[in-house]
């Protein structure tokens, strides 16, 4: 037998376990909500970024199946050839109202919006200039687009000015934050980074996935939370998070749109959307509009949760939003904190290194609008408990 070439893959595999690091797929038995089943067990669950519930919210599937009655399961092709359906034009008229910009593209995901923006918009002899706590597909698209990558410290301002000042006027520069930052709920600092681009002549893009649904009016995000319109020349969101569905999109000017249709890689090289999933987008957008209320409690879990964590002394962070991480520095211990949790009834992921710092592992938890109070209590009673036990609060 030939020797396996894919060997050291098992050897790094084996030091993640030596580590405590080593994670098995949680698998869920059920829906996607804030009471669930995974791995056999009941959980309150605050793991997704279902922020809204509406991955079941009766109207989105109602929509889902009427589409797909109508249309079909797929569209056998990408968008630039033959996978372009009424239903995904809809989508992106109804976005761009919603965005209140001119145009928007839907992408396949967060993801290939991000990463096949930066890319399509930059070249080489480019610069970005980026958080360092942004997330991984901005930094891959940086990376594709082949251009220079100067990472100033996470929401440092004077950091991003002084690489700024270093730049040559004529060099095409790309200043780039997350809205809300994915493992610490904290917010880019929107207006002075808009300020810094204005002085500079810098593309401004901010990557919204986090706060799609959450910030802003009726959940429009945090260029609209700051009141920075006009100001954000590339507005990047997801469909995947509180909008429950899957996909991610760009906001801007026709141009910007029509451009990224003819060079954005992903549009160009990976087959469109279900017509289910632009349908249950549309309905999305519709409940937002309608229900605000939904928002509100959210924001009312919110507050209820991370008061209760931290009145039992947890390390909440920096968080400004839903997100809310439980510090705990020690990455095999983060895990141990998910693992107890879960044994009493609460899935809230263990996050360590390389997805955060070292010394910084948490676990991260995630309320939604969903969540009664009586499952929040029950989750709090679970970190008091647990937390105790570890020695992590007193
Ligand atoms: C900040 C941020 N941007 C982009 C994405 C990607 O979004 P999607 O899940 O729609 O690919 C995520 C999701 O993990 C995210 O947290």
């Amino acid at each position: 037998m030939r020797p396996d070439p894919l060997a050291y893959l098992t050897a790094e595999l084996n030091a993640l376990k030596e580590q405590g690091l080593y994670r098995k797929l949680r698998i869920l038995e059920d829906e996607q909500k804030a009471q669930t089943t995974f791995d056999h067990r009941s959980v309150v669950n605050l793991s997704s970024n279902n922020y809204l519930g509406l991955t079941t919210h009766p109207r989105l599937r109602e929509r889902a199946l009427e589409a797909t009655r109508q249309y079909g399961v797929g569209t056998g092709s990408v968008r630039t050839i033959a996978g372009t359906m009424d239903i995904h034009m809809e989508l992106e008229r109804r976005l761009a109202d919603f965005k209140k910009t001119e145009a928007v593209v839907v992408f396949q995901s967060g993801f290939a919006a991000n990463a096949g923006t930066v890319s399509a918009v930059l070249s080489k002899d480019d610069v970005v200039v980026s958080d360092e706590l942004n997330h991984a597909s901005i930094i891959d698209g940086c990376r594709l687009s082949r251009a220079a990558i100067k990472v100033f410290p996470h929401k440092d301002i004077d950091a991003a000015r002084k690489i700024l000042q270093t730049l040559p006027a004529s060099q095409r520069k790309l200043l780039i934050t997350d809205g809300v930052f994915s493992m610490d709920g904290d917010l880019g600092p929107l207006p002075q980074l808009c300020a810094l681009a204005e002085e500079f002549g810098c593309i401004m893009m901010v990557d919204d996935a986090h706060a799609s649904g959450v910030f802003g009016r009726n959940g429009r995000g945090t260029i609209d939370h700051f009141d920075v319109h006009g100001r954000v020349d590339i507005q990047v969101g997801t469909l995947s998070k509180a909008i429950g569905v899957l996909g991610g999109y760009v906001a801007g000017t026709r141009a910007l749109i029509d451009f990224l249709y003819h060079r954005a890689r992903p549009f160009l090289f990976s087959t469109s959307h279900p017509p289910a999933v632009a349908a249950a987008c549309i309905a999305a957008i519709d409940v937002l509009l309608e229900n605000p209320k939904l928002i509100d409690r959210l924001w009312d879990n919110t507050r209820f949760f991370q008061a209760g964590l931290k009145s039992l002394g947890f390390n909440t962070g920096a968080s400004e939003g839903p997100i809310t991480p439980v510090i705990v520095g020690d990455g095999a211990l983060a895990m141990k904190l998910s693992d107890r949790l879960f044994d009493a009834g609460v899935f809230a992921q263990g996050i360590a290194f390389p997805t955060v710092a070292i010394g910084k592992a948490r676990v991260r938890t995630i309320v939604t609008a969903t969540h009664t109070r009586d499952e929040l209590q029950f989750a709090l009673d679970a970190f008091a408990s647990v937390g105790r036990a570890l020695g992590i609060v007193q």
